[in-house]
């Protein structure tokens, strides 16, 4: 079959390993399994579920949603404080990241992505012929702004800036934000927020002056809402009728339009769930801290990176997944020594600490 040649050296996003491939692979049985890999919330509030349930048998599934989102839209503009005109909704942060890739990347074009940062940035200007040019973090992990901007040339259509970032856990700074948009007035800036709620810093006011600037949201995180594939975009009035001409009309289910706008409607319960998972991401973090050969790095998200400093981080990573406990290896400019897991409940990550104390002290 002819196929892009593309695809012949392309290197495909890293699926994540299901349960039942683990459940396999390690013989475990699938309720041994905690899940700190993911970054996805552990709280799912049964009232939003009920509600939908008893929305469904009015749902028309036998016809399109509204191709513009009208409802959804004006949840979304309520809870950001923007207007409808500059939000689009999308399936999961992913497609928005795809509909601004297949609007701004010609075969040959060129993205700046500041790394390490969320692969599927690469994977989606790499699949749309654009070329990826990485600029590696400072030590601290914070953007190395003259390196990007350094890097812009008449090919450079996008910049990819991820705040707080997966996996480092920093935020991108205000001048630094600034800065870029600035001194990259014709080039397209993307903030991914996507662990916005975690850090309560946004650069969403400025798509009122910056024409240039795209944010990326997701309910996908804070509102554990990962499996209704709810995301949206938002940017200037312009810059959204542009995105509009790229994105596909009917790429989110009656289902997830209506889960979004009931978990949309009740902030104070995803503010909630907020509050406990940071409590929880200080608390994992001074007790990471008090163990041997581990450093762990601040985090404005859901997660925390850490580094072995001493010892084979692979074999740790497994010996943890023998128990049940799944956590993600990465490679960080080179160097495999770093892990990354995310908060969860107070159980688990009280089982993830005290199944990693034991494993440290048998020297990995
Ligand atoms: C920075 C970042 N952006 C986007 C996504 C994907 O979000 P969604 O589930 O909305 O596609 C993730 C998921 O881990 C992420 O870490």
């Amino acid at each position: 079959m002819r196929v892009r040649e593309l695809l012949n050296y392309f290197k495909p996003y890293g699926f994540e390993t299901p349960d039942w491939m683990i459940v396999e692979e390690y013989g475990l049985r699938p309720d041994q399994i905690i899940r700190m890999d993911l970054n996805t919330s552990p709280y799912l509030p049964q009232k939003w579920l009920n509600s939908l349930g008893s929305r469904i048998s009015k749902l028309r599934f036998n016809r399109y949603p509204d191709t513009t989102y009208r409802e959804l839209v004006g949840e979304i503009s309520r809870y950001t404080n923007v207007k409808p005109e500059k939000i689009i909704p999308t399936n999961g942060a992913d497609e928005a990241i795809d509909v601004i890739v297949k609007a701004l990347i010609d075969c040959g074009n060129e993205a700046i992505i500041s790394s390490p940062t969320y692969d599927y940035f690469r994977v989606s200007v790499e699949l749309q012929g654009g070329r990826v040019v990485s600029i590696p973090r400072k030590k601290n992990f914070a953007d190395n702004v003259e390196g990007i901007l350094s890097s812009i040339n008449d090919k450079t259509r996008l910049i990819f800036l991820c705040s707080p970032n997966n996996p480092t856990g920093n935020t991108t700074s205000y001048d630094d934000v600034l800065n870029i948009l600035d001194k990259a007035s014709d080039v397209a800036v993307v903030v991914d927020e996507a662990y916005y709620e975690y850090c309560g810093e946004t650069f969403i006011e400025l798509t009122e002056t910056y024409d240039n600037l795209i944010i990326v949201r997701t309910l996908s995180k804070a509102f554990g809402l990962a499996g209704a594939r709810v995301g949206y975009i938002v940017a200037s009035k312009g810059t959204i009728k542009m995105l509009n001409k790229t994105r596909p009309p009917n790429s989110l289910s009656l289902a997830s339009i209506e889960l979004a706008k009931i978990a949309l409607r009740d902030y104070e319960t995803v503010s909630r769930n907020v509050r406990k998972i940071v409590k929880e991401r200080e608390r994992v973090k001074e007790l990471l801290s008090t163990l041997p050969r581990i450093y762990a790095y601040p985090s404005k998200a859901n997660f925390i990176l850490f580094e072995l400093l001493e010892g084979d981080a692979k074999t740790l990573h497994k010996k943890l997944m023998e128990k049940g406990i799944v956590i993600r290896h990465i490679e960080l400019n080179w160097v495999q020594r770093y892990l990354r897991v995310t908060i969860s409940l107070p159980e688990h990550n009280d089982r993830f600490l005290k199944i990693l104390e034991k494993i440290l002290k048998e020297k990995t």
